[in-house]
């Protein structure tokens, strides 16, 4: 049985005092939780008190980018090892919004995975099509190619764990329907099986992400392949938030 994992990726959003005040008011929601994992990955200057605030609960930390070497002069960069001496446990790889703006490319993304996995910390691989992919029908095909190339000559992915984000339903209000979306992480498994074996491809978890919010979240997590979730814009309200983590059942 796959532990459903509902992720919030809060982009460049919350100072650290807005962090402590979103993790006062959300913390008395999940005390009890165990129906699902939960994850909150805010930026950079938030992880320190967040990790101060969440280490003694169940709920995991994780960074929403890393860069491949371990440490040098690369102004702006952040390493795995201060992630993980911050609380990390999951860094987010290959949004769309890096590849977008960031110049980050499947090689990168490749990089960046391996030393992640070398690190002890567990990558969460976004993958997705442009609306203009789609469609052309293009989206199994593009997506094909960006796990093969993140997951090139690695041969334990771990618990790495993969985001289905479609670009054109991130932050339009547009969620891909609960098919299309079954339809992509039942390929994605598939491909994983493929690349892998069944065991892994069974263990995965394949989290969907795009427009989640409490109005959809239920019918998309209710699909077989979809476990889980990575949440953007709703994941900043303590309530919207909590309330798309009990759609999990
Ligand atoms: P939204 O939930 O705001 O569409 O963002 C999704 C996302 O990019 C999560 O990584």
């Amino acid at each position: 049985m796959r532990k459903p994992l509902v992720a919030g990726n809060w982009k460049m959003y919350k100072t650290p005092k807005e962090t402590e005040e979103f993790l006062k008011a959300f913390l008395p929601f999940v005390q009890n939780n165990e129906i699902a994992e939960i994850a909150i990955c805010p930026p950079y200057t938030s992880l320190y008190i967040a990790h101060q605030q969440i280490k003694d609960t169940s709920i995991k930390l994780g960074a929403q980018d890393v860069h491949w070497e371990d440490e040098g002069a690369f102004t702006g960069k952040i390493s795995c090892k201060m992630l993980r001496d911050s609380g990390c446990h999951y860094v987010i790889i290959g949004h769309s919004e890096q590849r977008t703006y960031f110049y980050e490319t499947d090689e990168t993304v490749n990089k960046k995975i391996k030393k992640v996995l070398s690190n002890h910390l567990v990558p969460i691989l976004c993958v997705g099509e442009t609306l203009e992919q789609r469609n052309q029908n293009q989206q199994k095909e593009i997506v094909k190619m960006q796990i093969e190339k993140a997951f090139q000559t690695i041969k334990d992915i771990g618990e790495t764990v993969i985001a289905y984000e479609p670009v054109w339903a991130i932050g339009t209000g547009i969620n891909a329907t609960p098919e299309q979306a079954q339809e992509m992480h039942n390929f994605i498994r598939s491909l994983i099986q493929s690349l892998f074996n069944q065991e892994v491809a069974e263990k995965i978890r394949i989290i969907y992400g795009g427009s989640l919010k409490p109005e959809n979240a239920k019918e998309i997590f209710s699909q077989k392949d979809i476990d889980g979730g990575l949440v953007g814009g709703a994941s900043l309200k303590p309530d919207s938030f909590y309330k798309i983590i009990q759609s999990v059942i």
